[in-house]
């Protein structure tokens, strides 16, 4: 049979996601780094089904699943989320089939940039992704370190902490504060965060001024982190890292952007440890993110 390219449905999505552990695992362990995915239930996913049907593909050969790619958009900013090819098949130009339905879902849409997040080490995915316009910009670290050393001598939380709620003023606020960061709004993506039960965010204030926004996942991963002006992203992090701190979970992570100065600087005091390379690749003039710390590379 030859390979078939469609639109994905909701019941592919457990299967699309094991696809993706499975390709994830296969890279990051040829690669020396060890295993780095786990299967998750696919909330996310169905959730950009739902809102926008038109960024999931599928690539299927007689019923079995062998590729899956995944963007959603934004405003002004269009975002690769997942583009995952079965190992055993990979090279054979089916990534290239399905980035290019993808890239298709970004011309519609009318997005002005387009950006995704890539392992530093796989060079396949980044001749791939220049091919299609898309260039190497910053480079991402995934930290982590254990809870008990990020704690010794963290400076006091130089922020106030306030929880989110679904309201009109805080949606409005989170809005503002995206724009001025990654020059989108992504108040789909907060009220997503707001209902899933694993996660909790908080506004950011310097006295009565709200300066920024910070996500914090029961595992004690934080992110995304947003401020609205590159000099409140330390006291951001110091803050958020308090937060995290503050769980019971036995480590603390977070997506740091090789831009950010301050934060690496601050990191690396604390006992924090690189643990994965990646990369963030961006259409021309898009991708300088120094007021943003991504969640994870499907969320951004
Ligand atoms: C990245 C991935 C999706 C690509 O899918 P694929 O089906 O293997 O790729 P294709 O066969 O369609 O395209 C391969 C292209 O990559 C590029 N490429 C491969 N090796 C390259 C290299 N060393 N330097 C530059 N470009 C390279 C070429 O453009 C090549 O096309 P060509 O052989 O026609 O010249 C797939 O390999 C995969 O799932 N990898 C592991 C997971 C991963 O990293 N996913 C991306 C996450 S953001």
């Amino acid at each position: 049979m030859s390979v078939v390219y469609r639109p994905a449905r909701a019941d592919d999505l457990a299967a699309t996601d094991a696809l993706v552990v499975s390709a994830i695992n296969d890279l990051t362990v040829r690669h020396g780094f060890g295993p780095m995915a786990t299967a998750s239930p696919p909330s996310f996913q169905l959730f950009s089904l739902k809102d926008d049907p038109d960024g999931l593909w599928i690539a299927e050969d007689d019923g079995e699943i062998l590729g899956f790619a995944w963007s959603w958009v934004c405003g002004n900013v269009w975002f690769l989320a997942q583009l995952f090819v079965d190992p055993a098949r990979q090279g054979q130009g089916i990534g290239n089939e399905l980035l290019g339905r993808t890239v298709e879902h970004a011309r519609k849409s009318g997005a002005a940039h387009r950006a995704l997040i890539t392992f530093t080490f796989n060079r396949v995915s980044q001749g791939l992704y220049m091919r299609h316009g898309l260039f190497p910009k910053m480079p991402i670290y995934l930290f982590n370190a254990a809870r008990e050393r990020v704690m010794q001598e963290l400076p006091a939380p130089p922020l106030r902490a306030i929880a989110i709620d679904g309201s009109a003023a805080t949606m409005k606020k989170l809005a503002e504060i995206d724009s001025r960061a990654i020059g989108a709004s992504r108040e789909k993506h907060h009220r997503y965060l707001l209902d899933d039960p694993t996660t909790t965010g908080v506004l950011l204030c310097a006295g009565s001024d709200c300066v920024g926004y910070s996500y914090l996942a029961s595992s004690a991963h934080i992110g995304p982190l947003a401020v609205t002006r590159p000099d409140f992203l330390h006291d951001a992090f110091t803050t958020a890292l308090k937060l995290a701190a503050d769980r019971s979970a036995e480590n603390v992570s977070a997506f740091l952007p090789g831009t950010c100065d301050s934060v690496l600087r601050l990191a690396v005091k604390q006992g924090i440890r690189i643990t994965f390379p990646m990369l963030l690749m961006a259409s021309p003039e898009y991708g300088d993110w120094t007021q943003y710390l991504p969640r994870n590379p499907g969320f951004m």
